[in-house]
């Protein structure tokens, strides 16, 4: 450690010279019997300890001592004091001043002491403050690096949806525009109802994978042309339940995540975007008056999201052209809605359907491909 520097102020200079005499062996010292030239050199070059008499013409030891910390906070500071000042100088410990000294100088050893405690004592201060300011700026680090992993979680969540929309695609005959735009109208229902933008931003994300169970439907049921039997009906149900399995078994221990060990942790992670697509792909074909399929929940009982795709599916698919059916027109297709509004559809979603009908018509013009068929079976 490089020599520790040490400012002795007092206004005798007596008192200052037989200081820097004991002093000087073991520390630089800095006199002088100005406390205005004692804080020009405070200014001027780092201090360790400060030795100020209490009584000064200028001002008093602890008024100097404050100015000198506002200058240097990491300063130690010592109040000499004569026999008459003594409890002033008590007093000022509780002011930040680590000790004090009596004069006259009576025990060198206990002045020796006192000082290296002071310094001892300044020491730990600064490195305590130091590991906090380190530790602080370790849970900033870190905070920092769980965000980013976060994110990229988030996107890689994703692209995986938007990969098992498009394996979706292609298993059924239902074309992508489908998938984008029940997407972008469950979306724009969503906005019309009173739920936050979050929950908007995941409803249109996990639309697409509505029909993902398809993938374990038999392609002679799935690619069939014309209308299923009753049987093959019931097989195609499945569906739901297929889809709601494809992405629950996206949800995993916490311990997955960190480690591939044994580590056994309770509870599965959680992950918002997968388990609203597990509630559309299981309840999407359930009706409000319990008409729907698998479970033939009834109202709320049919999980929001759920309730909102719904009606987008099934708007998209009666505008679409089927192997057994030709497109409906646009006002034949909102007759439809309206009309089962309360019925099939909750109500309130066909009203926030029809509150942004023009967005929906916007997407609708704007992602078409002419001339291609889909097989919507329901
Ligand atoms: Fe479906
Ligand atoms: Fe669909």
């Amino acid at each position: 450690m490089s020599e520790q520097i040490i400012l002795i102020l007092d206004d005798d200079l007596n008192i200052c010279e037989i200081l820097k005499e004991i002093l000087s062996s073991r520390y630089t010292t800095i006199v002088t019997t100005s406390a205005s030239e004692a804080l020009e050199k405070v200014k001027d070059s780092p201090v360790d300890l400060m030795l100020v008499d209490f009584n000064m013409p200028e001002m008093n030891g602890t008024e100097f001592i404050s100015k000198a910390i506002a200058i240097q906070p990491d300063v130690a500071s010592i109040i000499i004091s004569g026999n008459r000042n003594i409890n002033t100088a008590i007093d000022a410990l509780h002011t930040g001043v680590y000790d004090f000294i009596q004069k006259p100088f009576m025990d060198i050893s206990a002045l020796h002491m006192v000082i290296e405690n002071a310094l001892v004592r300044r020491q730990l201060l600064i490195e305590n403050r130091l590991y906090k300011q380190n530790l602080e700026e370790m849970v900033r680090q870190r905070t920092r690096e769980l965000e980013t992993k976060n994110q990229e979680l988030h996107q890689s969540r994703n692209r995986i949806i938007g990969i098992l929309s498009r394996a979706a695609e292609y298993k059924d005959y239902e074309t992508g525009q489908h998938f984008q735009r029940v997407s972008e109208y469950s979306g724009i229902i969503a906005m019309g109802l009173d739920i936050s933008d979050k929950e908007v931003g995941i409803i249109r994300q996990a639309a697409p994978v509505h029909d993902i169970g398809k993938i374990g439907i038999p392609e002679a049921i799935l690619l069939k042309q014309g209308r299923l039997t009753d049987e093959e009906f019931e097989e195609m149900k499945q569906h739901c339940l297929f889809g709601e399995q494809i992405m629950k078994s996206g949800t995993f221990h916490p311990a997955q995540l960190i480690q591939s060990g044994d580590s056994q942790t309770e509870g599965t992670y959680s992950d918002e975007l997968l388990e609203t697509a597990a509630r559309i792909a299981k309840s999407h074909h359930e009706r409000v008056d319990g008409s729907g399929y698998p479970e033939g929940l009834k109202g709320d009982a049919i999980p929001l999201e759920a309730r909102i795709v719904a009606v987008a599916d099934v708007y998209d698919a009666l505008g679409s052209s089927r192997s057994y059916k030709n497109a409906w027109s646009e006002d034949k297709c909102q007759d439809f809605i309206r009309q089962n509004s309360g019925i099939l559809f909750d109500s309130n979603v066909v009203f926030a359907f029809f509150r942004n009908i023009d967005l929906i018509l916007n997407i609708k013009e704007s992602i078409t491909e002419k001339g291609k068929t889909c097989s919507y079976i329901a």
